[in-house]
């Protein structure tokens, strides 16, 4: 009887290990996945090639400020939320190709694609605008936890700057499943979270900001789908998905892309909590840039 007891006992301890084991493998085995909810579409310009998108409010109104790109194209605007429309725009000289765009105080900081130059606005009035030499050769994204600009530049690190010195303090290499993730495009402070679109896909990467790793994954390629097949009307063909901003007052994600006519509050949808390898396999190929090129 005793052995029995023993032996049963003895058993359901190498199952509890095997369970635990089982399950820590799975934890850290790979980022979360999601796919999103659509809550509310919006207009946006057609002919905006996205490059950054703030969330911001003026007692009722709610808008956004926006850089767009293209040579001959790019501007920093304020638009409205709620009909797209553009309530002030100031073009940039047609030598910039406009990048990432972040409020900072009462700032706003624009980059340059491969320039390391960023455009910083007096948000009351853009002709108030100062040129700073920043500390990288080229601008993607930029996003700030209010303490450092956070700078994305293709590669697959993130270079954390002061606003004032513009000297950086800190680089963080974004890494999933050990490898590092190329292309950071625009960037988000989500809460605690950073957020970024990799250019050339329809996936954004939520980024721990303590240690690079991507946490989650958030596909949105039906998105862009489903919008291209509405055949809209427009001088330009619809190009990546790209921009994305938070409204930390109500937790509203908004996104949308380059010349795409609409913009989108979307609401992140769990798919899998512990993805298994088939699943890390399809959105790592879908997901995962190995260099910033085409
Ligand atoms: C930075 O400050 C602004 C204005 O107070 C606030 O809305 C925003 O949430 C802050 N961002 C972070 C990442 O703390």
């Amino acid at each position: 009887m005793a052995t029995i007891v023993s032996l049963g006992l003895g058993l359901l301890f190498a199952v509890v290990i095997l369970l635990r084991t089982k399950a820590q493998l799975t934890v850290s085995a790979g980022p979360q996945l999601f796919t999103y909810e659509l809550v509310k579409e919006y207009p946006h310009d057609p002919n905006a090639f996205t490059q950054g998108i703030e969330f911001d409010r003026n007692g009722a109104l709610e808008f956004f400020w926006e850089s767009t790109g293209m040579h001959g194209q790019s501007t920093v605007r304020q638009v409205e939320l709620e009909t797209g429309n553009v309530l002030r725009s100031k073009a940039l000289a047609p030598s910039d190709f406009g990048e990432g765009l972040a409020k900072f105080g009462n700032k706003l900081y624009q980059e340059v694609w491969q320039s390391g130059k960023l455009y910083e606005y007096d948000i009351n009035n853009f002709d108030d605008v100062k040129t700073l030499a920043g500390p990288l050769t080229d601008g993607w994204g930029i996003t700030t936890d209010n303490k450092s600009l956070i700078l994305s530049d293709g590669s697959s690190t993130l270079s954390y700057i002061d606003p004032t010195t513009l000297a950086v303090q800190k680089t963080l290499q974004v890494t999933d499943g050990g490898l590092p993730a190329f292309a950071l495009n625009e960037l988000e402070y989500v809460n605690g979270e950073i957020w970024a679109n990799i250019w050339l896909t329809d996936c954004i990467a939520r980024i721990d900001p303590a240690t690079g790793i991507i946490k989650a994954w958030i596909q949105l390629a039906q998105l862009r789908t489903a919008l291209k097949a509405q055949n809209i009307q427009q001088t330009y063909p619809m190009d990546v998905l790209n921009g994305i901003a938070y409204d930390e007052a109500t937790g509203r994600v908004f996104v949308t892309g380059k010349y795409w006519p609409r913009l989108y509050e979307i609401k992140p949808r769990l798919q899998s909590a512990s993805p298994n390898p088939l699943e890390l396999l399809e959105v790592r190929r879908r997901c995962l840039r190995s260099n910033s090129g085409t």
